[in-house]
């Protein structure tokens, strides 16, 4: 099979790595990549918002499956693009990805199917906006309504905090993603990541992780995309996957179906768990980010049969063959992240590091310049291991990042502190 993935994180790396692991895959080309996966894959410099391009690119390559990672080429419709040239693809539809695209659409569909999740109010304008806070209090969480990279969720612990959020978005301060705000409920409990696969019909479980969404240890600092993940989640006990799959998940997924826009691909749902019951923060419709790499070491070459049966609408033939193990991936930023940071510095170190089925260095922002590895982007590594237990994993992942020579980049202390 000749496979095409789309991106160019260290969540494409991981599943690149995975994949490649299988022997159905004869070639694999990832677009546009980075350093580390132009290891193991071609990459290839093409534009993947650009839906005419990519399928002409995967017509010339005679590419047999597309695999699309990030929000905003789903969101934009590109999987709509490949189907209707004929291609067969991972990834839900421009109106499935309304799931992570927009945050009222996922209210609305919530209410409809009955998911428990927080109560919460739809604003176009800031007048109504600023008096539902102010009539709410605080805490209140604020949500730019449409796709802001990670950005657009604002956990305000005063009014004042939440009224300067509102004046932010409605002021252009999150692009067209923050000219309507959902405004929501705090909820109190502990957050965890639930990943399953979904054809249409069948909802498969593909596991469980904990990110770490803060810059600095003992969860301090700025927000980010995610400075480091493990999986499983210990606080998604049986129970609270059973409660979260009948009571949230299924639901969901028969609202989408009803409504005649069926959700294909995979479905992260963040969930607040709080006395075993669950409750949805959010839908995205792709994998997280660390939290994939933490996944795809312990799933390995089967990804690529779930991945491709899924897409095929086969799902209720599949079954998912787990390890009893752990994996645990910590992030190394350039210093800086997520403000102003430089790039084009000198990583060095990581030729001498082990690259094995239980430890792997996943390249996020990565690029070759006259042979050297550089930083380019703020997010730059994943290094990832697996262990039999989450100590293992965490002492392996570790080991290998002390010996990563990069002065210039900076790693959170405490990845798993909640579990360990
Ligand atoms: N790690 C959080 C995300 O991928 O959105």
């Amino acid at each position: 099979m000749n496979i095409l993935i789309l991106g160019s994180g260290g969540r494409e790396h991981s599943l690149a790595w995975a994949i490649k692991q299988n022997p159905k895959c004869d070639r694999l080309i990832v677009a546009p990549g980075n350093a580390g996966i132009a290891e193991i894959a071609d990459c290839a410099d093409i534009d993947i918002l650009d839906g005419g391009v990519v399928a002409t690119f995967a017509e010339e390559n005679t590419i047999d499956f597309v695999i699309i990672g990030p929000e905003a080429p789903l969101a934009a419709g590109l999987a709509d693009t490949l189907r209707a040239a004929g291609l067969l693809v991972f990834g839900p539809s421009a109106a499935a990805a309304q799931l992570e695209a927009s945050k009222s659409f996922t209210k609305a569909v919530c209410d409809a199917a009955g998911a428990p999740t927080a109560a919460y109010g739809h604003f176009t304008d800031a007048e109504a906006a600023r008096a539902y806070i102010k009539a709410q209090g605080a805490p209140i969480v604020v949500k730019a309504d449409g796709l802001a990279a990670g950005k657009g969720v604002i956990v305000a612990m005063t009014e004042a905090e939440a009224l300067s959020a509102i004046d932010e978005m409605f002021d252009g301060g999150f692009g067209a993603a923050g000219a309507e705000v959902v405004i929501e409920d705090f909820m109190e409990g502990e957050e965890a990541s639930f990943f399953v696969l979904c054809d249409g019909k069948t909802i498969l479980p593909v596991g469980t992780a904990q990110d770490h969404k803060r810059a600095f240890d003992g969860d301090t600092g700025p927000n980010t995309g995610g400075m480091g993940a493990y999986s499983p989640a210990p606080v998604m006990t049986e129970a609270v996957t059973h409660k979260a799959l009948a009571e949230i998940i299924r639901p969901t997924m028969d609202e989408m179906a009803k409504r005649g826009t069926p959700f294909q691909g995979v479905l992260f749902c963040g969930l607040m768990i709080q006395n075993g019951q669950p409750r949805l923060v959010e839908y995205n419709v792709r994998f997280g980010d660390p939290e994939c790499q933490c996944l795809m070491m312990r799933l390995g070459g089967q990804v690529l049969d779930l991945l491709h049966a899924c897409a095929e609408e086969r799902l209720d033939q599949m079954q998912v063959n787990w390890a009893d193990d752990h994996a645990l991936t910590i992030v190394m930023a350039a210093k800086g992240y997520p403000g102003a940071y430089e790039r084009g510095t000198e990583i060095k170190g990581l030729q001498s590091l082990p690259e094995d089925s239980v430890h792997m260095v996943f390249h996020a922002g990565t690029r070759l310049a006259d042979g050297k590895m550089t930083a380019a982007g703020g997010r730059v590594l994943n290094v990832t291991a697996r262990g039999t237990t989450l100590a293992e994993a965490h002492e392996r992942a570790y080991a290998m990042a002390q010996t990563i020579d990069w002065p210039q980049g900076f790693y959170r202390s405490d990845i798993g502190w909640r579990a360990l």
